[in-house]
């Protein structure tokens, strides 16, 4: 898709279509240029339309007005970007995406768009939101499907059209990030939307040195024989009850002329299908079980925004990746092994899987003497009981404290918001073991949390550390004005964010 910005008037040239957006009753006065210019040349057509309530600019009400060969443009969709004080990056992020697919299904192949002129915070974030939520909101998912049956028209350009010729630059840059970030995050969904029959370790290990070779990123990947000579036994042991090879996917980040750099590790957890083993799961609803997988998948998309943006960070991606299956192999509830830290682990329930592959992960991170590890994770169903769909959970170490201000307020500019769960030491007292140091459940209540305590105990001491679960915003089950229905790629955007705000970009 071209992601253009160019300088010009809607009143002045031909478009098939052109994207005004109109405050909640805001009947005169326009406060964007292009809709003063337009509703004069109807006559006040726009302005009959809102005085006759036939159309309100209530947030993401759509309408369409012909211009009748009165202006050269045929058409204007008009958005409702509600009340005036209440515009926000997010709200300009979901009316992108809503007029994008209308304009979709008017099969026409070109947004032109004037929503950049409601400037909000900067020229630059405006233009970036805009581009992200329009590109985030065309995503769909079609792989799979044959030919006849993916009948929907496509995009082939977006276009900031824009009056002030002295904001090209900036809004110019803005779309590139947006540009950047969105297709990022639509590149992890991709693979997080991807069947397990299709998505297996193997492949995501192929998506990862694809990437790597396209974004001169580093990959190494650790098959099963690696991982056991150095005690990677807590992942191994979900890895069992399946015939597909486990893999570490490793990919490493570094601008070539800087030395000095913070070094970050994003752990992201990957079961690409999460049975539950011999504790198996239930079987309504299994098939979701694909997208246990998407924190590897955030991983991926988010080293491949952060390459192309080159953020001067040092950034490692690790994702370990295994199916959890009940085959003859499979680890049996009550065995008893020796993670990569040396701490036995007594697994009780083997559809707590997630935390001991993360757990040799953490572990592994030490050899990067990180100064923040973040891991993302569809933790716990737990988790999305305690929050629902519109937070991650966000649980830290102390050492961390000012890390989780920072990725707190990254979650609220970019929509994809975390909220805190308390790590208080009584939690760990469920995990206590009488065969082994831990065990790897600790009943339901506070599940989420006691399922963060589990990896807090395989964190280095003194480094800090994030864990995000995202078992309630990995997936969404209806199609939203940005995020249509599958895998959200969440985390992609929040990190991003994070890492540009720590870095002061
Ligand atoms: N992958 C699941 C968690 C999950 C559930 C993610 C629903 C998204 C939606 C995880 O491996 C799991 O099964 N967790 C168990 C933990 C329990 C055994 C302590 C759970 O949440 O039931
Ligand atoms: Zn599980
Ligand atoms: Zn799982």
């Amino acid at each position: 898709m071209d992601i253009l910005v160019e300088h010009g008037k809607i009143e002045e040239k031909e478009y098939e279509i052109v994207v005004l957006g109109v405050f909640e009753n805001e009947t005169s006065d326009f406060t964007s240029r292009s809709l003063q210019v337009v509703d004069s040349s109807l006559n006040g057509a726009i302005r009959d339309l809102l005085e006759s309530k036939e159309f309100s600019g209530k947030l993401n009400t759509i309408d369409m007005l012909r211009t009748k060969d009165v202006l050269p443009t045929k058409r204007i969709l008009l958005v409702g970007l509600g009340k005036k004080d209440s515009l926000s990056l997010e709200r300009l992020r979901q009316v992108s995406g809503k007029t994008a697919v209308r304009t979709r299904e008017l099969n026409i192949q070109e947004i032109v768009t004037t929503l950049q002129e409601f400037r909000l915070n900067s020229t630059k974030a405006t233009a970036q939101a805009v581009i992200e939520g329009s590109i985030l909101g065309l995503y769909q998912f079609k792989e799979l499907k044959t030919e006849s049956q993916s009948d929907s028209s496509s995009i082939k350009s977006i276009l900031l059209l824009e009056r002030d010729m002295g904001l090209l630059d900036e809004l110019q840059e803005g779309a590139n990030i947006g540009n950047i970030i969105a297709e990022s995050t639509n590149f992890a969904r991709d693979i997080a939307n991807m069947p397990a029959n299709i998505a297996t370790p193997s492949y995501l290990s192929a998506k990862a040195e694809e990437l790597a070779a396209t974004f001169s990123l580093k990959c190494e990947v650790l098959d099963e024989s690696t991982a056991r000579e150095i005690g990677m036994n807590a992942f191994l042991s979900v890895a069992l009850g399946s015939d597909q090879p486990a893999k570490l996917i490793i990919l490493e980040y570094k601008p070539s002329d800087n030395e000095k750099l913070d070094t970050i590790v994003v752990v992201g957890k990957a079961i690409t299908f999460d049975s539950g083993g011999l504790s198996l799961k239930q079987k309504l609803g299994m098939e979701n079980m694909k997208y246990d997988k998407s924190g590897g998948c955030t991983v991926i998309g988010l080293m491949r925004a952060v390459s192309q943006l080159q953020l001067p960070i040092h950034l490692f991606g690790l994702i370990p990746a295994t199916e959890n299956l009940p085959g003859g192999k499979a680890i049996k509830p009550g065995d008893v092994i020796k993670s990569l830290s040396g701490t036995t682990i007594e697994i009780v329930n083997t559809d707590a899987e997630g935390r001991l592959v993360i757990a040799d992960a953490l572990t592994y991170a030490k050899k990067y003497t990180p100064q923040l590890i973040i891991d993302l994770a569809t933790l716990t169903g737990a988790c999305r009981i305690a929050l629902g769909i519109y937070a991650s959970a966000l649980m830290a170490n102390k050492e961390a404290e000012n890390f989780k201000k920072l990725i707190t307020s990254a979650g609220e500019k970019t929509g994809e918001r975390v909220w805190e769960l308390p790590l208080w030491k009584e939690y760990s007292t469920h995990l206590r073991s009488d065969f082994a140091d831990l065990k790897n459940v600790g009943g339901r209540d506070g599940a989420a949390i006691i399922a963060g305590a589990f990896l807090s105990k395989f964190v280095e001491k003194g480094t800090p550390w994030i864990h995000l679960d995202i078992a309630g915003t990995a997936r969404s089950d209806k199609n939203k004005a940005y995020i249509p229905k599958g895998a959200t790629g969440v985390g992609v955007r929040l990190i991003v964010q994070f890492i540009r705000d720590l870095i002061g970009n």
